[in-house]
């Protein structure tokens, strides 16, 4: 029988606070953990402090601005070989004595390369590693805006299984100063991580050993969609909140799902006041959000004009995404969780009185606009192979894969604007590590056009271009990450290759394993949608 919805309380996550410098141990570990009532234990991996504590999603790690945290990542999965199915016939870390290697991205942190989980610097318990292993011990300078990231495993070639099997959490960047009064803190401060998965009726995840083009890729799937949704790790959830306003801090850490979020309650919008690296600049006022993997939102909702009742939140997003299919769509996608909104409006002295009123219109100076006269363009297509029978083999980026030396090759502290035309179906969020970028414009792109030979990717794709760049909407300009690109659609990106806050970087970014740029629909990246970059010196 299909699963009953809104009959779990909606986890709280753990936290762990590194208010010092000092170092903390975070380890992968085999864990079982309820993730319904009417579902047996699953069998995870999954982040803790210890086997006791460890759970799915991981703890937060809350760090403070301008503090240094020291995070030491250690592999406690002794299993001999993964309990999901792996396809070798994609690249993939392949240890030689067996076991299951992980290696951990903190996703939107400036940090040095050696601590930024550089796929091929992955570890077994056993003690292999890949090639680009160093240290377990991670170093994080925090010195960016707060702002919500999250770490995750990165493993070369099976990412897509070491998140899905568990293995993710948040990472919060507090700022120093108290928060304003009329952002809601403490307890009516929620985070909420959105993923969906698919089990057996005992609990364990159904994740296909038989991938769509058998003969090409044994396992590989070109997306892995669930039709279960879990938010903090339970199934369709629900949370009981005081009629008063609270700031909802969502994660999509899907493998492949876009949500399109939304409130079944004519009363009620997402006020969002912060994307992936920090605050907006304006609020916007959305009752429709759409938060790809990856993206991050920071939101208000404010419950005070509905009291007594129930507020469902929706998913329209169909998957793929946007143009969707029934079979990795069902109704069941349709339900993230339920609000139960209590009526002790007044009675309640323990309410506060903060107003969407309250919000300021302006939540922090406007970044310097980037002077992209000198910068360096460089243009990346998105083009999917298929067999012959049309089953999806890979997405590549320009024809290249992972293997092939760095093209992107930005030099210190330059300006660059990237764009990307997606020939693709499917929209990719596409997650650059290391810096911010802001989206510049959009522009349509005449696919057939390109068909018949209208226009050379690699050299000059403008004649394929239809009508004039449109700006991106608010809360995408904002300082972000990780972005969709759209199909038939160009996207172009302007970014800086200094440190977050302007100026030099903390350490020196041109040395180590280097950095990567892929498209966040894990399954992509695992199959060569992925791509090294080195950061080289300034010129003198
Ligand atoms: Cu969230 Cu390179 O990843
Ligand atoms: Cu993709």
């Amino acid at each position: 029988p299909p699963l009953a919805k809104f009959v779990d309380e909606l986890p709280r996550l753990k936290d762990i606070r590194v208010w010092v410098d000092q170092q903390i141990i975070v380890g992968a570990f085999k864990i079982q953990q309820k993730l319904h009532r009417d579902l047996p234990p699953t069998t995870l991996y999954a982040y803790g402090t210890t086997y006791e504590s460890a759970s799915y999603p991981g703890p937060t790690i809350e760090v403070i601005e301008n503090v240094v945290s020291h995070i030491r990542w250690e592999n406690h999965i002794t299993d001999s070989q993964h309990m999901l199915a792996l396809d070798k016939s994609i690249m993939w870390a392949n240890p030689r004595s067996g076991g299951v290697p992980t290696v951990t991205h903190v996703h939107g942190a400036e940090a040095h390369s050696t601590s930024d989980g550089h796929p091929d610097a992955w570890f077994t318990a056993a003690g292999d590693h890949g090639n680009a292993y160093t240290t377990q011990n991670g170093t994080y300078p925090n010195a960016q805006p707060p702002t919500m990231l999250w770490y995750h495993d990165h493993t070369f070639g099976i990412s897509r299984v070491n998140v899905l099997a568990g293995l993710a959490g948040l990472y919060i960047i507090r700022s120093n100063e108290d928060s304003p009064d009329w952002m809601p803190k403490e307890k009516f401060e929620i985070q909420l991580v959105l993923q969906d998965k698919q089990f057996f009726y005992n609990g364990s995840i159904n994740f296909p050993n038989v991938g769509n083009s058998p003969t090409n890729h044994a396992q590989w799937c070109p997306e892995y969609f669930g039709d279960t949704i879990l938010v903090n790790g339970k199934a369709w959830p629900y949370l009981q909140v005081k009629p008063q306003m609270y700031r909802f801090r969502v994660l999509n850490a899907a493998n492949a799902r876009v949500f399109e979020l939304s409130m079944e309650n004519a009363n009620l919008s997402f006020v969002q006041i912060g994307t992936d690296q920090g605050l907006l600049e304006k609020p916007q006022s959305l009752k429709i959000l759409t938060v790809a993997p990856a993206e991050r939102v920071d939101l208000i909702v404010d419950f005070s004009t509905v009291p007594g009742s129930e507020v469902f939140l929706n998913n329209s997003g169909q998957a793929p995404y946007p143009e969707g299919d029934a079979a990795f769509s069902p109704e069941s996608t349709r339900s993230v969780m339920k609000f139960i909104v209590s009526n002790d409006v007044n009675q309640n002295a323990s309410i506060t009185t903060q107003t969407l009123s309250m919000i300021p219109a302006v939540l922090k100076e406007p970044e310097a606009l980037i002077n992209t006269t000198n910068a360096q363009w460089r243009s990346y297509f998105m083009f999917e192979m298929d067999d012959p029978n049309g089953n999806p083999l890979s997405s590549l980026l320009s024809n290249l894969t992972w293997n092939d030396p760095a093209t992107e090759t930005p030099t210190k502290g330059a300006t660059e604007v990237w764009e990307f035309i997606n020939l693709t179906p499917d929209a990719h969020p596409m997650h650059i590590h290391l810096i911010k970028f802001h989206l510049l414009n959009q522009q349509e792109f005449n696919l057939k056009l390109w068909e018949e030979g209208g226009c050379d990717l690699f050299n000059d794709a403008s004649r394929c271009l239809v009508g004039e760049p449109t700006p991106g909407l608010l809360n995408q300009v904002g300082p972000k990450d990780t972005i969709l690109a759209m199909p038939n659609k160009v996207t172009r990106l302007v970014m800086q290759w200094t440190a977050q806050n302007g100026g030099d970087f903390p350490f020196d970014p041109t040395t180590g394993p280097g950095y990567l740029w892929h498209c966040h629909i894990l399954d992509h990246e695992d199959n060569d949608m992925m791509r090294p970059i080195k950061i080289t010196r300034q010129a003198h």
